[in-house]
């Protein structure tokens, strides 16, 4: 149901004395033929045993009260079988929607909902002892989504990193490399090259469970300050970043700003001492302050360890702050799995009761997993997809279709098709899912050309631009005043896609951009196969090329919020 045109329906409705305390919007529907109208209310049957009346009286007198402006796109009312039947005129909708779309371009859709205020979204977050995996890109290709769809809608987004770079991991894969790396330099992708030792020190710990201690001793000596030690460990966080760096430009990516675990060790320390202080939280026996939130439904945590260490959740109460204190944000989102639900609600609940004014402002945007035909992913046993793989992968599926349908390109140029394909297969597969369900990946499918798929959306656009490249010399028209049901439907799509916009920046959901895309290029194919375009009369060959025209737009700005590239061919 198209949200405006329902709106004008409730607004002629509500008119109506007898209505005007009824849930009209509950009483809506879109007939399934469209002889009964474009939208159907059955609010008679609601209010026939109140009123003793049948519905088909009731419907009768409200039919003849309603009183139509002029300007409305509503044409005309019926009462038929006890239901109000709204007829809209489409042709006077079809000429306002391709006038907007062909005058607003790659702004049709976006709006200043968000005028005036910033907006943080935090999102990706890789530790720096491995390579990203799958379950990282889909994080990233969320965050990405989701920071341009709010860009779109006037915010001001900055976009934020926080890598994981201290820890137990990271010390880990920092005595792999000391014991095999023999100091040698990346001989391969410097992510990758550091995520070896992490996962050889996995593959040895099995065998020789001792390291562990090692490992330990390595982390007290690297927070106790040994020089050799940060050295090395920030050579080898150096080699980690550049490899993610890589990825992004891939992917397509670039921060505003990056933060570090590291950074905020200090600032988290002081916190925790506040919290003491607070008494919100209490020192145990053995020294560690353990932060009560039973009486709030949570479970207690701890913020700082016995021997004085910080974890993970004291330096994300440093950032949570620092975040509004340095950046005057007015809403801070965090995109991070579901498996930190209750973590997250944790550490906004403490800065709650720390007094923190800005703790309401916090959202977290939880997704779940990505799973594998495969099976269970774990980056210790080396069983982990990495993005990069991924991409590879995706990249030579697509190359097989793309070198089929376009024999006479050169191969750079399929090549950098087929690059860019992959990437919207992957993109479109992880944003499309609602993110609190998991999802079970399959690269063949996301891949194809055809279904609910990223390329399957490309390749609509692409149609559309060979078929206005085919039109020759055309003129813009807006008028049609005899549509066919499949062009109404198509404009009424169309017509939607600035409230789509606006719910998705509202409810912080990328994937009604990927729904409404694949509902209007679905709408779009239906249209071609039943209206010829170029083999029509001259007046209406030149509005359907501007329907065309209009769909290709909306596709491009659909796509573009997705992150993903549109293509000449493919
Ligand atoms: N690096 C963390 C991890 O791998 C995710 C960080 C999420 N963000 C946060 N502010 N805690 O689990």
């Amino acid at each position: 149901m198209n949200p405006i045109l329902e709106k004008e329906v409730i607004r002629l409705m509500k008119r109506i004395d007898l209505l005007k305390h009824e849930k009209i919007e509950r009483t809506l529907e879109v007939p399934s033929d469209p002889k009964f109208g474009d939208l159907a209310s059955s609010v008679c049957f609601l209010l026939s045993k109140k009123l003793k009346k049948s519905p088909n009286q009731i419907a009768d007198g409200i039919v003849s009260n309603i009183r139509i402006p002029k300007i409305s796109l509503v044409d005309k009312v019926e009462a038929k079988n006890g239901y109000i039947n709204f007829f809209f005129n489409l042709s006077k909708l079809a000429e306002l929607v391709l006038r907007r779309i062909t005058k607003k371009k790659s702004k049709y859709g976006s709006s200043q909902i968000g005028k005036g205020r910033r907006v943080m979204v935090e999102f990706s977050q890789p530790n720096t002892n491995k390579p990203m995996h799958i379950g990282h890109a889909r994080n990233t290709a969320l965050g990405d989504s989701l920071s341009r769809i709010l860009s779109f809608s006037g915010f001001e987004v900055i976009k934020a990193n926080y890598f994981g770079d201290i820890g137990l991991h990271i010390a880990e894969s920092m005595l792999g490399y000391m014991k095999w790396g023999k100091n040698s330099k990346p001989n391969k992708k410097p992510d990758h090259f550091v995520g070896d030792f992490y996962t050889r020190y996995y593959k040895e710990e099995e065998k020789n469970p001792e390291l562990v201690d090692e490992a330990r001793d390595l982390l007290k000596k690297w927070e106790n300050g040994d020089k050799k030690i940060i050295k090395l460990w920030k050579r080898m966080r150096e080699w980690c970043l550049k490899g993610f760096e890589e990825t992004y430009k891939r992917f397509g990516i670039k921060f505003d700003v990056y933060f570090f675990e590291s950074q905020f060790e200090k600032s988290g320390k002081r916190i925790a001492e506040k919290l003491l202080e607070k008494g919100i939280a209490f020192k145990t026996e053995d020294g560690a302050i353990v932060a009560d939130l039973e009486k709030h439904g949570l479970p207690s945590c701890i913020i700082l360890r016995s021997d004085g260490t910080s974890l993970y959740s004291t330096k994300d109460l440093a950032l949570g702050m620092e975040k509004f204190e340095k950046y005057k944000i007015e809403k801070s989102i965090y995109v991070v799995g579901s498996e930190q639900n209750l973590y997250l609600k944790q550490i906004f609940k403490l800065l709650e009761l720390l007094g923190y004014e800005n703790a309401k402002n916090c959202y977290h945007l939880s997704y779940g997993l990505v799973m594998l035909p495969e099976g269970k992913m774990s980056s210790r046993k080396g069983t982990a997809v990495f993005l990069d793989d991924m991409l590879d992968e995706l990249k030579e599926l697509a190359y097989k279709t793309v070198s089929k349908n376009n024999p006479n390109l050169s191969e750079k140029e399929k090549n950098e098709i087929a690059e860019n394909v992959g990437l919207a297969a992957l993109k479109y597969a992880l944003i499309r899912v609602s993110p609190e369900k998991n999802i079970l990946f399959d690269k063949n499918k996301v891949v194809k050309f055809e279904g609910n798929t990223g390329p399957y959306l490309q390749y609509a656009h692409t149609r559309c631009s060979s078929i206005l490249k085919k039109a020759g010399k055309w003129k813009i028209n807006f008028e049609n005043k005899k549509m066919k049901e499949e062009e109404k439907r198509l404009i009424m799509k169309l017509f939607e896609f600035p409230e789509v916009v606006k719910s998705a920046s509202k409810d912080l959901r990328p994937h009604y951009i990927c729904n409404y895309a694949y509902e209007l290029a679905t709408l779009f194919s239906e249209f071609y196969h039943t209206c010829p375009v170029i083999h029509a009369e001259e007046n209406l060959k030149n509005f359907r090329l501007t329907l065309v025209s209009a769909v290709k737009q909306t596709l491009e700005n659909s796509l573009k919020l997705l992150g993903i590239k549109t293509l000449k061919r493919m």
